[in-house]
């Protein structure tokens, strides 16, 4: 097996767990950190054993000695730095959200599209079983026609500092301001549970959203230093997809008693689904059949493994074959996105996507 060189472009927290997967993958090497932030740089390529840097991905693209990156920069340096690489004939495995708006990531899809490279967004709760085997039981019809669904995607890290001080922690306080281009709870979370349930329940597919979304107060005038604290930190959506089913959505970093936990309930003409991941534990239950539906039983079923998004983009590298959740999927998201935003400024009006 020949030797794969991976960029890791941006080294702060979620970068850990992007090069630890590689790390464990034989036949591929850690090529070079790169980080405008030189002591997280050191130290991540310490921790990491990795044997260069770089301060910028302009300088790693003329050093060159890579065949694909994990792009793991704040949402708004997505699209540029993603743009370049692309130039560069890398492989491209983006962090989520893709980008900032549906334009920005329309083009990186259709450059991706146009470079002939592996793309894909890391929308890393398709690596839950219950969700893949869910998927596989709708497509196979054993829940009969979808007509309702519920989902929910629940944080609490502006209650509790179980991951460290939200008012303190520049990886924190950029999440919560648009000048630093976030778009909030619906771009940072909003985006992994709009995937998980559009995915299980037949496709994309979104005919039209209304939404809310909130920002609570958290300091005194709204800031904290640099950071004012505008972005949006719940929302509750509406959506009715092609399919006819209708459902509603909804997140936030305010869902005490909940760290980092998803959940997905699926009613269809024949049987049910709810498809939870709880605690890091990835739980399926299903009331199928007539008896149990008359009786509302519900029973564990089983999921087999997945490989995680890490494995499959290097398979694909290696193969030269798409994989899925690619950029042309992370730009519909970015759609529905753009349009939910809309909609709460038009009062929480249904919207065409
Ligand atoms: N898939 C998931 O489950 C998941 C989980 C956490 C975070 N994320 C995503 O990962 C990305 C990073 O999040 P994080 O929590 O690691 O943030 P972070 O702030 O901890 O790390 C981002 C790093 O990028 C660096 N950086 C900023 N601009 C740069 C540039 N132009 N070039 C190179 N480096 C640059 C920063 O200095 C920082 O070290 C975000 O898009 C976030 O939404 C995804």
């Amino acid at each position: 097996m020949s030797d794969l060189r991976v960029l890791i472009l941006g080294t702060g927290g979620m970068a850990n767990a992007h090069a630890e997967a590689y790390a464990a993958m034989p036949g591929v090497t850690l090529a070079a950190g790169v980080d405008t932030n030189p002591g997280r740089l050191l130290e991540f390529n310490a921790l990491h054993r990795i044997e260069h840097g770089f301060r910028s991905v302009e300088e790693a693209i003329a050093w060159g000695r890579f065949d694909a990156v994990s792009n793991v920069t704040p949402d708004p340096v997505h699209h540029a730095t993603t743009l370049a690489l692309l130039a560069a004939g890398k492989h491209v495995l983006c962090e989520k959200p893709l980008a900032t708006t549906a334009e920005d990531a329309e083009e990186m899809a259709r450059a991706a599209a146009a470079a002939g490279v592996v793309n894909m967004v890391n929308l890393s709760y398709r690596n839950v079983p219950a969700l893949i085997q869910a998927h596989a039981m709708v497509a196979a019809g054993e829940i009969g026609e979808i007509r309702h669904f519920e989902a929910a995607y629940l944080q609490s890290w502006l209650t509790q500092d179980a991951w460290g001080q939200w008012d303190e922690d520049e990886k924190w306080l950029w999440r919560l301001s648009t000048a630093h281009g976030s778009m909030g709870v619906l771009g940072d979370i909003g985006v992994h549970i709009l995937d998980f349930a559009t995915y299980a329940a037949g496709g994309l597919g979104v005919r039209d959203v209304s939404c809310r979304l909130t920002t609570f107060d958290k300091a005194p005038g709204g800031r904290i230093g640099d950071y004012v604290l505008d972005a949006n930190d719940s929302f509750a959506m509406h959506m009715a997809l092609e399919n006819g089913a209708v459902g509603v959505v909804h997140a936030s970093r305010m869902a005490t008693g909940h760290l980092n936990d998803l959940s997905l309930r699926l009613f269809g003409s024949k049987g049910g689904l709810d498809v939870r991941f709880e605690g890091g534990r990835s739980i399926l239950r299903a009331c199928l059949g007539e008896a149990d539906m008359h009786s509302g039983t519900w029973r564990e079923m089983p999921a087999p493994e997945v490989p995680t998004n890490y494995v499959r983009f290097i398979a694909a590298v290696r193969s030269g074959a798409q994989v899925l959740p690619d950029f042309a999927r992370g730009a519909a998201l970015q759609r529905v996105m753009d349009r939910a935003v809309d909609s709460d400024a038009a009062g929480g009006a249904k919207l065409t996507v």
